[in-house]
């Protein structure tokens, strides 16, 4: 076997031993099926091809100094699952299997999961597909569940550090009561096109508004937002952004560390007020935020005036990397302790 060099690992797929899969066939979920084929076998009528049932799910296995693995709340993942497969018509697996499917993957790549100095973690990827054939829009009778992991880089290579933000008016993501509250392909093939832009013109991540008004922030990129200010953590509530876990986690750690909880609509002009503000998600924990720029208005909120991470940004990403790790006790039940 090839070393891993866990030292430089980025944010991609590596191919590992295993895979899991369990299909849904007659109205029920079968067994859990081990495979090492990285390839699905699909009818050209897949439901997922057509019509987009397909979801899917990232979170991650960290390894501890003490040398045990964590998976960092799998049940919200799971329960995020279901309520995805509710929006788009396709059979749900309950939270029992999806952990059974979890642990199973994790521990069948055990040699996969980076070792503790790394700071690199396991990200694991279930999907959940329309598998039976259909020409007519219908959801499919057939679906199948598949897990995947791969070893993944530490997100700050060069250590935790602000980024700038574009505010993109040209491109929606998700419109109020549509599909953006769940975690479909579709969202995230309509969020190329803004993706690229920004990235053309050099920002780290494009942000969205509220597609109706315009007027108010929902997400930016794969990650929530969420503002600091007056000792008040700060973070939209909208009908078209997905409920990242990663934000509920840092709303309680905001709480447990003394401050006020916000989830309202955040108006754009708000930015010019916060203190520190940060894009959270899985990938990153939280990515600090240097300014939002919104080119359209010929307006700069610069957030972070000498750069740096913020304080109570810094300490919100320390103590959620701290719980995943195993550095700090796991207070509130959010990792499962792989044995
Ligand atoms: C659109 C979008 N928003 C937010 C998030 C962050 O969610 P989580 O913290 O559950 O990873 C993700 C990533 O899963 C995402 O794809």
């Amino acid at each position: 076997m090839k070393e891993i060099d866990w030292a430089n690992l980025s944010f991609g797929y590596m191919k590992t031993d295993y895979n899991v899969r369990i299909n849904f066939r007659n109205g029920k979920w079968g067994e859990l099926e081990v495979s090492s084929e990285e390839h699905l076998t699909l009818h050209m009528a897949a439901t997922c091809l057509h019509y987009g049932q397909e979801a899917f799910e990232g979170l991650k296995a960290f390894r501890g100094k003490d040398g045990k693995v964590r998976i960092f709340r799998l049940e919200e993942n799971a329960a995020r699952l279901q309520s995805t497969c509710q929006g788009i018509l396709m059979a749900e697996l309950s939270t029992d299997r999806f952990k059974e499917a979890i642990l199973k993957v994790v521990k069948l790549n055990e040699r996969f999961i980076p070792p503790y100095e790394s700071g690199a973690s396991l990200y694991i990827r279930p999907l959940l597909i329309g598998t039976s054939a259909q020409v007519g829009v219908h959801p499919a009778t057939e679906y199948m569940f598949v897990v995947f992991v791969s070893p993944v880089g530490p997100y700050f290579k060069g250590g935790f550090s602000t980024n700038p933000y574009v505010i993109i008016r040209e491109f929606d993501r998700a419109a109020p009561h549509g599909t953006g509250t769940y975690k479909i392909g579709g969202n995230y093939a309509a969020s190329l096109r803004a993706n690229k832009k920004a990235h053309d013109l050099g920002y780290s991540c494009e942000f969205y508004l509220d597609a109706k008004e315009k007027k108010y922030i929902d997400e930016c990129g794969a990650a929530n937002f969420f503002g600091i200010k007056d000792n008040t953590y700060i973070t939209p509530l909208s009908s078209s952004i997905l409920p990242s876990i990663t934000n509920k986690s840092l709303m309680q750690l905001a709480e447990d560390m003394g401050m006020k909880v916000e989830r309202r609509p955040v108006p754009e002009e708000e930015l010019a007020t916060f203190e520190e503000a940060g894009a959270c998600g899985t990938a990153a924990v939280i990515s600090p935020i240097q300014r939002i720029d919104d080119l359209e208005k010929d307006k700069s909120y610069v957030i972070s005036k000498d750069g740096k991470p913020g304080p109570i940004c810094t300490k919100l990403y320390n103590k959620l990397r701290d719980i995943q790790y195993g550095d700090a006790p796991d207070t509130h039940g959010w990792v499962t302790i792989v044995e």
